[in-house]
Formats: C-alpha cells, structure tokens, sequence
C-alpha cells in the first residue's frame, strides 16, 4: 500500500514487529462504519463521483458480510485491519477502491475506529453495571433487616444490616458508572478529517461523518486528533477503579465463605472442588475477580506508560494503546458477570451473621451513646465506664445484654434496667437512623431512591 518508494520488501522480523492486524481485527465493524462515513461525505462534497462512492460502498457491505461469517483474515503484509479492509476492497471493485482514503490518513482512521469502538465498550460495561446494582439492591431489600457485625480493622465494631453492606457496594458501582458516562461524553467527539496531522486541503465535510457516526462534534484540533488517546484512558481509568471495587466485594465473599465466617454459601454454579480434598469448595470465580483488578491495573499502566514520551503528532507506539484496552475490556466484562451472577445466587446465612454480631460486644457504643443520652454523661467518661462493661462480659464469659444489672450497677451507679433495651443487635441497628446511616428504615429510604434513579 506504501511501497512506492521502497525498492527492498521488509524483513520478517520488521513485517512481525510492524503488524497489529493480529489485534486490530477486532476494530473491523468500527473501521467498516468510518469507511461508509468518509465515503459518502466524499460523494456529498463532490470529491469522489457518485458512481465511485456507490461501488465503495458496496464493496465494503460485501466485506462486512465476509468478516461476519468468517472472520477477518490476518495476513501480516497488510499491517492492520485498515489495509486488509483496502486491500480487499479493491479485489472485489478495482481501482475506484483506491479512491475511498482521500483525504484521510490511516491516523484519523485508526483514532476515528478506535474511539467508536471503546464508546461501545463502555455502552457494555454500563449495561453489566446496571445489572449488577439491580442484583446488589434485590438482595439488600431482601436483607434489610439482617443483623450482620459491622467491621472496622476487620474486627467487629457495631452492628450493620447486610442490606446496608450490599448497598455500599451499589454506591461504589453507582460512581464506577457515573465515572463511564463522563468519559463517554468527554470523548465523543471525531477525529476523522484530521488526515495525517495537519488537516487536508480537499473541500471535506466534518460535522457531516461527525454526525453520521453519532459524535457530539468534530475534535478541533488536528495535531490533537490524531495523537489523543485519552479517551483509552479515561475507559482504563474507570475500568481500574471499577475492578477495584469488584474485587473488593470479591474478598468480602471470599472471606465470608471460609469456614471460621460461613456468612455465605457460594453457589456450586461459581465454586470449584479440590482434587485431593473432597470436603472443599473454592471460591475460584471470586478470587479471579480479585487477581484480574491487578491485570486491569497494569493494562492501565500499560497505556499510560506508552504514552508518557510522545510528541506530536502520531508515533507508531501508539498502536500499542489497543491490546491493554482490549484485555481490559475482556477481563472487567467476565468480572461484572461473574460478580452478578454469585450476587443474584449465593445463600447468605444470616443466622451466623446475627450469632456472631451479637457475640463481639458489637453494641459497646450503644452502651457508651445510653450514658451521654440519659446519664448525661460525657462520651469519653462513658467510653471508659464501658471498657469496664466490657471487660466484666469477657470475664464472665457472657454478652453485654446478660449481665446482671447488680454488675453494671457496680461498674457505674447511674447505670439503670432502661440500659439493656439499647443493648440487642436489633435495637442498636435500628437507632442508626442518621442519613445514611443503618437502620432499616434509612437502607429502605436508599433502596427506593436508588430504583426511583434518585441520588442519595
Ligand atoms: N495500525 C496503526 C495503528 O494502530 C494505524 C495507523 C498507522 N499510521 C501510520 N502512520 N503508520 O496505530
């Protein structure tokens, strides 16, 4: 395609080195819909006859129907799916092929092919999310009034409902989408016309391909257009962080499911068995979530690495910026699926959670806030008259709600029996009635404003 001045072939290693075709197939619908785009402008502004454009443009639905059914043919000489795309092209209508990349460059092409393709993927990821926080907010109102330990250092701190555990995770999920859609609109601009780096001097016409392909607006900048992969990025970005907050929901379930927890039982649909050990049931799909946040994040620094050093304009390390968005695209698409999928079916087991809140003297601040309410005494007084509480439970090897009053009466004579209605895990969660707070009725509140697609 660009031999004219070479009077030598490639090396192999040059040929190997210098092909993405391998990779970029995956931009074949993108490359085929920009082609379509320019085309028709051309003919529109009369720079390509009618005639011309109609046979391009045919040509190219015949090689969409081709990759369709059979896929795109990677063939080293022809670098990328931009070339192949030609090359095939003008097989099947001659030489008016050579007329579809006027006034454009393969800079603007592959800049054009790459950003409908990642505002695709982030239409994909949005629709996995969407389902996710519909999954996390029918089992939080399943479990609304679930008493659960609360932790904080992962030691038991004060009672929570597990409805209000799920729906921290659907506030994360909630900014990983919100982080999308701002790159989504950000980068919905087009680039093609800006041809090489410059501009062209051929009467084109940008806002008409802007529009045909569903951009905002043409990008204003040539040099920019050609060089920007922020829009990569930002996706890289909101993919990092998203895979962040999946893995972290993945180690709650990983934690959950062993067996000094039991909080939950994984479904068999995404548990593996041991092969020398029949008792077992790994948490595999959760720990894959957790290991590939790491590969996402290095996807992530892949990019943002390739792209430190360049000038403008366009540099060949640029064609790099595809692989780490597709990796990353493919891991964080499995991740939100797999997460559904285990939110939607395991068996949470609420009866644990409850013996085991009310067993870590989770309601010590109940206790602690009863002396300041009624006793009017100040927090840190009553955080070490608690202590003392605390420490004659452990003692005698009971909760707080059992023991007698006579002992409580000991360590503080302001102590009275109105104490031991604030000590139930039931009674704690319930008082947690700040915005945000706990407490069924607040969790409620959240859930409806969240399917009505109300903020908090
Ligand atoms: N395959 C190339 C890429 O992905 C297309 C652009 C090539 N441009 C060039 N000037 N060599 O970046």
């Amino acid at each position: 395609m660009w031999g004219g001045r070479f009077a030598a072939g490639p090396a192999a290693v040059m040929r190997e080195i210098n092909a993405s075709i391998p990779f970029d197939k995956r931009l074949w619908k993108q490359d085929i819909a920009g082609s379509q785009a320019h085309v028709a402008m051309l003919a529109q502004q009369g720079i390509v006859s009618q005639a011309d454009a109609d046979a391009i443009s045919a040509g190219l639905e015949t090689i969409r129907a081709e990759y369709e059914s059979d896929g795109v043919p990677v063939d080293l000489d022809l670098e990328d799916i931009h070339m192949v795309t030609e090359s095939r092209l003008a097989q099947l209508i001659g030489p008016a092929a050579g007329r579809l990349h006027t006034a454009r460059s393969r800079n603007d092409q592959v800049a054009t092919d790459f950003r409908l393709w990642v505002r695709d993927a982030i239409d994909e990821v949005s629709a996995g999310l969407a389902a996710l926080q519909g999954a996390l907010l029918d089992r939080a109102e399943e479990h609304v009034e679930a008493v659960m330990p609360g932790f904080t250092h992962l030691q038991s701190a004060q009672p929570v409902t597990l409805g209000h555990h799920l729906m921290a995770y659907h506030a994360m999920i909630g900014r990983d989408r919100s982080r999308f859609a701002d790159a989504r609109v950000r980068m919905n601009e087009c680039p093609l016309g800006a041809a090489a780096l410059a501009g062209t001097g051929f009467p084109i016409d940008r806002h008409a391909t802007a529009a045909a392909l569903g951009f905002d607006r043409p990008t204003g900048n040539s040099l920019d257009s050609v060089s920007d992969r922020d829009f990569a990025l930002d996706y890289l970005m909101a993919a990092t962080q998203c895979s962040l907050h999946l893995s972290r929901l993945a180690e709650e379930f990983i934690i959950w499911a062993s067996q000094p927890f039991g909080f939950v039982k994984l479904p068999d649909a995404y548990s593996t068995g041991s092969s020398i050990m029949p008792q077992k049931r790994n948490p595999d799909a959760a720990e894959l979530v957790r290991g590939h946040a790491g590969r996402i994040a290095g996807c992530m620094t892949a990019l943002t690495i390739t792209m430190k050093g360049l000038p403008l304009a366009y540099s060949k390390d640029m064609q790099d910026d595809k692989p780490p968005v597709f990796e990353a695209h493919d891991l964080l698409g499995l991740s939100i699926a797999a997460m559904t999928g285990m939110i939607e079916t395991v068996t949470f087991r609420t009866d644990r959670m409850r013996g085991l809140a009310e067993s870590g003297f989770a309601t010590a601040t109940d206790l602690a806030d009863w002396l300041v309410r009624e006793a009017n005494v100040p927090f840190r007084e009553a955080h070490h008259i608690t202590g003392r509480a605390v420490a004659a439970a452990e003692a005698a090897g009971v909760a707080l709600d059992q023991l007698p009053i006579a002992t409580l009466k000991q360590i503080d004579t302001r102590i009275d029996e109105r104490l031991y209605a604030v000590l139930t895990v039931d009674a704690s969660v319930a008082s947690r009635t700040s915005h945000g707070g706990t407490a069924p009725a607040q969790v409620r509140m959240r859930i409806a404003q969240a399917r009505a697609g109300e903020e908090a």
